[in-house]
């Protein structure tokens, strides 16, 4: 379900509980205009602190007991809430997970930015969803030799490998593959969209087909398509204008509405908005219709997924690929 809305509207009507992952890329209070509006995101510094600790809370609040938080951002922000975070009782630490970036350019008098990184914290009181999640081996794009010497630990990941002899192996808290691909050509840099490998990876790590995805900042919907390609049940808002994703959808997914969407969504919403929400009809004019579809872009649907679950067989430690 994909709403346009600010994001406390939207969280305002989401009963408490119900969510198993929050995935957050908010918008980072650096001066963008994120669409044609012109509208830049620039508030004062104390400010964008109350703000974001706002929706902060209240997604927290609508995390199931045992749901999993992330909070993309850059460093000088993520330590900030990071510091913050600690001290709510109600969510547990689990990392920081350092995200490699693009090259960018040298700067005058300042160390250059390599990593974004991800704040990952649990709600407490549920047992947390975790998946042992596996990514593969970076090569070297010239001679598809691997990059990292694994020493005398390199049969350890022959259960592991590829047809291509490439090892797949465990997540670590630094994510050096997550660059945009070649099929994220399309991505629109206006919406700072992001690839679809990062939030794919959270929702492996953290869901199971069936659980319940919100992206209150949905931007150009990578998270909403990552949570379409692994069958999980997803809400989406943005403030902006909703083309970006359903253009996504329409081109990955079809443009095929259902109505009412399904009973564990909408037991997601509190009881006012929901019956609203039952009213809707889906009429023939609706907005994903009047969206022209991405173009010289292969299929995403799984082919070219740079993580995996794996599953642990019973009575021994092999594990099998699963996705
Ligand atoms: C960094 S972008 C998110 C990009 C998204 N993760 C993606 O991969 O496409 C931040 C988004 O937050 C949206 N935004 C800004 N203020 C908002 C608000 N008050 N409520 C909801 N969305 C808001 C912007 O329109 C923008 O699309």
């Amino acid at each position: 379900m994909l709403f346009r809305a600010d994001c406390l509207d939207l969280l305002t009507n989401i009963k408490s509980n119900t969510v198993t992952l929050a995935f957050l890329d908010p918008p980072f209070n650096l001066g963008k205009s994120y669409d044609s509006s012109k509208r830049s995101d620039q508030i004062a510094t104390e400010i964008y602190r109350g703000w974001c600790r706002t929706w902060l809370l209240e997604t927290i609040r609508v995390l199931k007991p045992g749901g999993s938080l992330f909070l993309y951002h850059w460093p000088r922000w993520l330590m900030d809430f990071g510091a913050w975070l600690n001290t709510v009782e109600s969510v547990e630490y689990k990392a920081w997970i350092a995200l490699k970036m693009k090259n960018g350019f040298p700067m005058k008098k300042r160390l250059q930015p390599a990593h974004y990184g991800l704040l990952y914290y649990v709600k407490r009181g549920g047992l947390p969803r975790f998946n042992v999640v596996k990514y593969k081996s970076p090569t070297c794009r010239h001679c598809g030799k691997l990059i990292h010497d694994y020493g005398g630990y390199r049969d350890r990941f022959k259960p592991y490998e590829d047809n291509d002899g490439i090892p797949w192996i465990g997540l670590s808290d630094f994510w050096e593959d997550t660059r945009p691909a070649r099929h994220d050509k399309a991505r629109k840099v206006k919406v700072n969209e992001l690839p679809t490998h990062i939030p794919e990876r959270v929702i492996l790590l953290t869901t199971e087909p069936g659980d319940v995805v919100l992206d209150c900042f949905s931007g150009g919907g990578s998270t909403l398509q990552a949570a379409l390609m692994h069958d999980r049940l997803w809400i989406g808002g943005d403030i902006g204008t909703s083309k970006s994703s359903l253009r996504r959808i329409a081109t990955f997914f079809g443009t095929e509405e259902t109505s009412p969407s399904s009973r564990k969504l909408l037991g997601c919403f509190q009881k006012p908005f929901r019956d609203a929400l039952n009213q809707l009809e889906i009429r023939k004019k609706r907005p994903i219709l009047n969206v022209r579809k991405l173009t010289n872009i292969k299929s995403l649907r799984n082919g070219e997924a740079k993580s995996r679950v794996f599953h642990l067989s019973k009575g021994n430690n092999s594990s099998d690929r699963k996705s």
